[in-house]
């Protein structure tokens, strides 16, 4: 500071320092997506039969994002956006279309995926399940069956030394309990139903299958390739802090959904891999979560979740362990980037308060490289950095059956929040610059009307329901 006597320079230098907020050296960024939410036309899917089957035409996934043909350009833009990492899945029901037998064409496919990510020297996160099964194995009985597991081990014994080369990190699976919370209790997803039974087996023999992948992944790569899974984690609350009830509701969905995987599968994680999306409050008397009072001083997305901030870092010191943590997926679904801008913003703050705090995190991947498949709700939540014009997608498509030129990427438009996120990993770090997108909250009553408005014009006709489907389809949180 210039000795000149003035006091208050020195006051205001320190107390509005305009650092730059760092994150540690070899910090991954990039962004996630899976298989069935981009490529398009996995037809041998479960999800396939079950969306012409329960699902309006204009949530059937069909083309998807139409990346299983497009994916050097999808790849070439994360490239352009300043990532150093990609994280993706591999479409089972593409490898193994029948029991036992194996498509050598589609695992050809993926070995250009990976390679082609490689040779943009991105690192590499590969997820081997990522919600679908083969319409097979879900037709004798899906992750109820016990013989799941084996055909899950089988299925990646097959894989892994093709594509093996190509992976830095193994994902074994995605949000097992997610995936239960979606079949078993909200009962959006294909194979619905009620049954606690079902659902335990279901549980169990997730837990299994990623046991069994941990153990083979290490048989052949003992290092160097740490493997894991992506859990949704949520940030719970109460109301009131002396309340015993909301505490005991507090502590026992924290237990259910972020802790009991891990409790099962202990000592197969290199790393935990967190996907947050959810924070929730618990009421007197109520083991239901609320969310609506926290709506309405808050921030929230176009499907309803709630911004908080805050609720990243609660999990991340929550969960601190002596392994390294990545967050697999983050992000928020908004058509005003305005948003998308404050969220990834705020939220690495918070990544970054906890880093301070001495949690070991590594990596961050927004969730989504680009708008995809919002499995039950289609294609109207927006979580890309890079938008989709599906319009302009079906019409390229059109152009494509009739000529031989090269896929035209025109479908693809990069948002102004990817290239905040660019700035932010090229310097690895937030600037102090951009922490002015925080602080235009818009009003979550603003978005609610919006959306409710629009629920009543999605409300399908009983005449296109299929078995099954529930007559309103209701907008739901999705919790594990
Ligand atoms: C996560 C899923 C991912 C996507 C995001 C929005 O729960 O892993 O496939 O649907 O939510």
């Amino acid at each position: 500071m210039p000795d000149n006597g003035v006091i208050l320079d020195n006051h205001l230098e320190e107390h509005h320092d305009h650092e730059t907020i760092y994150f540690p050296s070899g910090f991954l960024w990039g962004a996630s997506t899976s298989a069935y939410q981009v490529e398009g036309n996995n037809t041998n899917a479960d999800w396939w039969y079950w969306e012409q089957t329960h699902q309006p035409p204009e949530k059937w996934s069909g083309q998807a994002c139409d990346q299983y043909n497009r994916y050097e350009q999808d790849f070439d833009l994360a490239k352009q956006l300043g990532h150093n990492a990609h994280r993706l899945s591999i479409e089972w029901s593409r490898i193994e279309p029948k029991e036992g037998e194996f498509n050598q064409a589609e695992i050809d496919h993926y070995k250009k995926v990976l390679k082609s990510l490689k040779d943009r020297e991105l690192t590499v996160m590969l997820t081997l399940w990522h919600f679908t099964l083969p319409k097979w194995v879900a037709d004798k009985g899906g992750w109820e069956s016990g013989q799941t597991p084996q055909f899950f081990e089988r299925f990646v014994k097959r894989i892994v030394p093709e594509i093996g080369v190509f992976v830095d990190f193994w994902i074994t699976l995605n949000e097992p309990g997610v995936y239960i919370y979606e079949t078993y209790i909200e009962r959006a997803w294909p194979h619905s139903k009620k049954s606690w039974i079902g659902q335990a087996k279901t549980f169990l023999n997730l837990t299994s299958a990623h046991k069994k992948a941990y153990k083979y992944l290490h048989s052949v790569y003992p290092v160097g390739k740490p493997v894991g899974i992506a859990n949704n984690i949520l940030s719970f609350e109460s109301y009131h802090k002396h309340s015993v009830t909301e505490q005991v509701a507090v502590s026992l969905n924290d237990l259910f959904a972020n802790h009991l995987f891990y409790f099962f599968t202990h000592g197969t994680h290199d790393f935990l891999g967190i996907n947050y999306y959810f924070h929730v409050r618990f009421r007197s008397g109520s083991f239901i979560a609320e969310r609506r009072d926290m709506m309405q001083t808050h921030d929230i997305s176009d499907m309803g979740w709630e911004v908080y901030p805050e609720g990243i870092y609660q999990v991340l010191t929550d969960l601190a362990d002596d392994i390294p943590i990545y967050i697999t997926e983050c992000g928020i679904a908004s058509t005003n980037d305005d948003r998308r801008n404050r969220f990834l913003i705020s939220y690495l703050q918070e990544v970054a308060r906890a880093i301070k705090g001495g949690v070991n995190v590594r990596g961050f991947f927004y969730w989504s490289l680009l708008d995809n498949f919002e499995w039950h709700l289609g294609f109207e939540p927006r979580f890309g950095l890079v938008e989709v014009d599906y319009e302009v997608l079906a019409k390229e498509q059109e152009l494509r059956k009739s000529t031989t030129s090269p896929y035209k990427t025109q479908s693809r438009k990069i948002r102004p929040s990817a290239l905040v996120y660019k700035d932010i990993i090229q310097n690895n770090g937030i600037p102090h610059s951009l922490l002015r997108f925080i602080g235009h909250t818009v009003r979550a009553e603003e978005v609610l009307e919006k959306r409710s408005k629009e629920t009543e014009k999605e409300m399908i006709q009983p005449e296109v329901l299929g078995k099954g489907q529930k007559e309103i389809p209701e907008e739901t949180e999705k919790t594990a």
